[in-house]
C-alpha cells in the first residue's frame, strides 16, 4: 500500500484525536530508510549525530555543515516520515539574521521540512519567531536541553520543583506562541509533561518526560544497543545489536584467518580453455 507523506496536519490531527505520535533520529541513508519503512511519523536528525556516530564528548562541536552532510543521506532515505534537523550550537544563537540563514540552509540544502532548536531564553524565543515568519517550521526543544548542559549543572533532571516546574511550563506555552507547531520535552517529571501536554494545542515529544505527552522520541542508536558510552535511565534498548555486530565480525576475522572464506559460493570462476591460454600468458611473463 502507497503510503502518504506525513505533514504538519497529521501531527496535528494526532493531537487532537489522541493517537501518539513516533519519533526517531537517525543519521544516515539506510538507518532513515529503516526507520521510515517501520512507519515511524518523524525522523530526527538530532545533534546526538556529534556523540553517537561522530564520537564527540558532547554535541557541542558539532557543525552546520556536519548536520547538513548527514541531513542529505537521511533526506534520500526518508519517503514518509517528517523530516525535522537539529539546529546545533551557535547556529541560531547569534543573530536573527544567522538564526534565519542556517535554519534556510538546512531547508535548501539538506532538504528538511523543519527544523528544532533548544531553549526558551527571550532571545532564542525572538529568533525562533523570525523563523517561524521566513516560513520555517520550527519545532522547540525544553526541560534538558544538552547544549546548555553546563549551564543547567550538567545532564539532571529538570523541573522538579514547583517553581522551576512553572518556568518550564511558560517556556512551553511561550515556544507556542512563538509559533513552533510542537515541543520537545526532555527530562522533565511525568506529572509536568502531562499539564503541559493538557495547556498546549500544539504537540509535545517526549524523551524521559513520562507517557503522557503527545508523542515520544528516542535516540535510534540507544534503542539499538548501538551506544554504550552513556545510557541515559529514560533509553530503552530494545535490541542489543552491539553484541550481534560484534559476534560477526570475530566470525568474518577468524574465517579469513583459517581459510574458510571466501568459500566457492563467493568466488567466480572461468573456463578451462581460457585457464589454459592464460597458463601460455604466464609463461610468456616469466620470459
Ligand atoms: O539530538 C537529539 O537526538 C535530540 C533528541 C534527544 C530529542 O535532540
Amino acid at each position: 500500500m502507497e503510503r502518504k507523506k506525513i505533514t504538519l496536519t497529521d501531527l496535528q490531527r494526532k493531537k487532537a484525536n489522541g493517537q501518539k505520535i513516533t519519533m526517531l533520529t537517525a543519521y544516515d541513508y539506510p538507518t532513515a530508510r529503516l526507520v521510515d519503512e517501520a512507519g515511524v511519523d518523524m525522523i530526527l536528525v538530532g545533534d546526538s549525530l556529534g556523540m553517537v556516530v561522530l564520537g564527540y564528548d558532547s554535541t557541542l562541536p558539532v557543525t552546520m555543515d556536519e548536520m547538513i552532510h548527514h541531513a542529505k543521506a537521511v533526506r534520500r532515505g526518508t519517503t514518509y516520515a517528517f523530516l525535522v534537523v537539529d539546529m546545533p550550537f551557535l547556529s541560531f544563537q547569534v543573530s536573527e539574521e544567522d538564526a534565519i540563514r542556517n535554519a534556510g540552509r538546512l531547508m535548501k540544502e539538506a532538504g528538511c521540512d523543519a527544523v528544532k532548536l533548544e531553549s526558551a531564553e527571550p532571545r532564542v524565543l525572538r529568533f525562533a519567531r523570525a523563523i517561524v515568519e521566513a516560513g520555517i517550521p520550527v519545532l522547540g526543544h525544553i526541560g534538558l536541553t544538552p547544549q546548555s548542559a553546563s549551564k543547567l549543572g550538567g545532564f539532571t533532571v529538570q523541573g522538579k520543583d514547583a517553581a522551576a516546574a512553572a518556568r518550564i511550563m511558560d517556556s512551553a506555552a511561550a515556544l507556542e506562541a512563538a509559533g513552533s507547531f510542537g515541543v520537545v520535552l526532555e527530562c522533565v517529571p511525568g506529572p509536568l509533561s502531562a499539564q503541559i501536554t493538557g495547556l498546549l494545542k500544539i504537540p509535545t515529544i517526549g524523551i524521559g518526560a513520562g507517557k503522557e505527552c503527545d508523542g515520544q522520541v528516542l535516540v535510534l542508536h540507544d534503542l539499538l544497543g548501538l551506544f554504550d558510552r552513556f545510557t541515559p535511565k529514560f533509553a530503552k534498548r530494545y535490541v542489543d545489536l552491539s553484541a550481534g555486530i560484534r559476534e560477526a565480525l570475530q566470525q568474518y576475522r577468524g574465517e579469513v584467518e583459517s581459510g574458510a572464506f571466501p568459500g566457492p559460493e563467493h568466488t567466480f570462476t572461468m573456463s578451462e580453455a581460457e585457464l589454459k591460454k592464460l597458463g601460455g600468458c604466464c609463461e610468456h611473463h616469466r620470459g
